[in-house]
């Protein structure tokens, strides 16, 4: 079994974005400038958030955080994004989710400009994605299809399942493995709440994504021998035999799966990495006005 490294290939891509910042520098260009916008104090929201402002120091990006109270209304979130749409001096910006329940997500999505809109959640973008069109692509599917490009996994004439169909993750990574692209011309089949069997679906898989949101959801029975394995979950679990109580585990049971397969990732230090450096090279495109 080989480790899928992400934490490795997250940070070749972010020296590779450095010295591109550098050269762009060097022909007296300004820096490219990553915004956010983080409405309420969700833990794991702010931890995002954080990171994200790391990565951009980084690499030699700006970084911006625009902090609004979770009492924050719909109208005063879009008038938000009607400022950083306007603002010339940013180049692409993302509205942090989930949002508070009484904000309407889709609507502030469609607020952004889809030529800022970096984490390529505007139906204009997944409109483009859809059609293998030159786009923005959607966060954490574009750090998996970084990842089994720079591990050197074939994608072409697999059987690929994915589990889960979250806009955010399962709905974009099946239609980006299904496209007829270098990366993609895999035979894709969903899996969901109301799929029947689970396991007899996952166990023809070559390449498995597991985005389901449940601890250890993927044992080792349900895993064909072989396959590639790649696990988008991030959950904290009580551990008695940890220091802190507790650690980290993703959607797949990785102990146990990992004997099985060719290829997995771990987490942390698998897909989590990838995720903010898809958004840097995002950024970097929307600096260039690749999709305009
Ligand atoms: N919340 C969890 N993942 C993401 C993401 O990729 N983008 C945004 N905006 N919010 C998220």
């Amino acid at each position: 079994m080989e480790l899928i490294d992400g934490k490795k290939i997250a940070a070749d891509i972010r020296t590779e974005i450095a010295a591109t910042v550098v050269e762009l520098g060097k022909s007296g260009a300004r820096r490219p400038h990553l915004a956010a916008i983080l409405v309420g104090d969700d833990p794991a929201s702010s931890i995002y958030v954080g990171g994200k402002e790391k990565a951009c120091k980084e690499v030699g990006f700006d970084g911006s955080v625009y902090r609004y109270p979770a009492s924050t209304t719909e109208a005063e979130l879009l008038t938000a994004v009607g400022f950083l749409n306007n603002d010339p001096d940013i180049d692409g910006f993302i509205v942090q989710l989930p949002l508070p329940a009484h904000i309407n997500a889709q609507n502030v999505i469609r607020a952004i400009n889809p030529a800022k809109d970096v984490d390529g959640f505007h139906p204009v973008n997944i409109g483009k994605m859809t059609l293998n069109l030159p786009s923005y692509l959607p966060a954490t599917p574009f750090g998996i299809l970084e990842l089994l490009k720079r591990s050197n996994v074939e994608t072409e004439g697999k059987n690929c399942v994915v589990l889960g169909r979250s806009n955010i993750v399962g709905m974009p990574i099946s239609i980006l493995l299904a496209r007829n692209s270098k990366l993609g011309n895999c035979t894709v089949t969903i899996c969901h709440s109301r799929t029947k069997d689970i396991g007899l679906v996952t166990r023809e898989a070559d390449i498995l994504i597991a985005a389901v949101g449940k601890p250890h959801f993927v044992t080792e029975e349900m895993v064909k021998p072989g396959a590639v394995v790649i696990d988008v979950g991030i959950h904290r679990i009580p551990d008695p035999k940890s220091k802190t109580g507790n650690r980290i585990v993703g959607d797949v049971d990785f102990e146990n799966v990992a004997n099985k397969c060719s290829m997995i990732t771990p987490v942390p230090g698998g897909v989590g990495p990838m995720t903010i450096t898809a958004l840097l090279l995002n950024t970097l495109s929307a600096f260039r006005k690749d999709f305009d």
